[in-house]
């Protein structure tokens, strides 16, 4: 497959340039600086010039405490962006896959929000990317919506990895004990990623790792016990406590009612991906802490 990665200097990003070089398909990576989604005429030359059979798009202004003060900012990021790359796939027929969020749900269901939920964000981060959906799903049929949460990986300024640096230079740490959600490697999507970009079927997609989800707390405590951090660094707190400029739901775990039933694989349990990814990073961290 050819194919066209933005935001590819993100968290995501960088796993999904990764993931799909791995498995040999032909990948033109770019960041921010390479294009701008929200440039309507470069986002137009760009996707006509490489004419890719797929475009990822995982782009997006992710700061969610940031996004309450400048709403023009997240629209045009959030929103705009996946519209104009919608609509720059269907001039070439291409199919086009775009990343979204947990926070579409206000968190007030008890259980796992499915695609049969109805979203409700709470913040402007949230609604900006609940607009980039239905803006992309409206320009282009050919278009798939994967919603993920609590996504952590090598790099970045994840909360798993962040944490871990800290807490290895023996900082304390508050972790949020009463919002709960369903946390994703970011390697174990981007193989999904693959999966839906080979099956091409439209539609909104929940890609999580397993099991029943996990608190911010829960999530800190699995990884701080599996590599021998000092648990008495991490103290619990309530969302509220924190006072943060953006409302965050207190539940947005999901689970996907479409997976299964085109054959995808389920993705492993969520503490085996932090598993995972401590020994992907072990390397790393070592040196860090030296
Ligand atoms: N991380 C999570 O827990 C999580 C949870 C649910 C959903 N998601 C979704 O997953 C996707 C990827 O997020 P991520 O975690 O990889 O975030 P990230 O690490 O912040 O990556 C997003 C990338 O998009 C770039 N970007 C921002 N505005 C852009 C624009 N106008 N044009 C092109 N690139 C732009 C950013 O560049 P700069 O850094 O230079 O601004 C950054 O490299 C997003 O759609 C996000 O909403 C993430």
């Amino acid at each position: 497959m050819r194919v066209t990665v933005t935001g590819a200097a993100g968290l995501v990003g960088r796993a999904v340039v990764s993931s799909f070089t791995t498995t040999g398909d032909d990948v033109a990576g770019l960041d921010r600086n390479a294009l701008d989604v929200s440039d309507e005429s470069a986002v137009r030359a760009t996707v006509e010039s490489q004419s890719p059979d797929v475009v990822i798009n995982c782009a997006a202004w992710t700061d969610v405490d940031g996004c309450e003060f400048d709403q023009q900012r997240a629209m045009r990021a959030n929103a705009l962006g996946p519209e104009l790359l919608a609509l720059a796939c269907r001039k070439i027929g291409a199919l086009f896959i775009t990343i979204s969020t947990d926070y579409v749900f206000d968190g007030e269901k008890e259980g796992f929000y499915t695609q049969r939920d109805q979203p409700n964000p709470l913040s402007v981060y949230a609604a900006s990317k609940l607009d980039g959906e239905r803006r992309a799903q409206t320009s282009w049929a050919r278009t798939i919506v994967v919603r993920s949460g609590y996504i952590f990986g090598a790099g970045g300024t994840n909360f798993l990895s962040t944490f871990l640096d800290r807490a290895r230079r023996g900082q304390h740490l508050k972790v949020i004990n009463d919002s709960f959600g369903t946390p994703t490697y970011a390697p174990h999507l981007a193989a999904h990623l693959h999966r839906l970009a080979e099956l091409d079927l439209p539609g909104i997609y929940h890609i999580v790792n397993a099991g029943e989800g996990a608190s911010f707390a829960q999530f800190a405590e699995s990884a701080f016990g599996m590599t021998g951090l000092e648990p008495k660094l991490l103290e619990s707190v309530s969302l509220d406590s924190l006072s943060r400029p953006a409302p965050r739901p207190r539940n947005s775990r999901l689970r996907c009612l479409l997976s299964e039933a085109i054959g995808l694989e389920p993705m492993p349990h969520w503490s085996d991906a932090v598993r995972e990814f401590l020994t992907a990073t072990a390397g790393a961290s070592g040196s860090q802490s030296a």
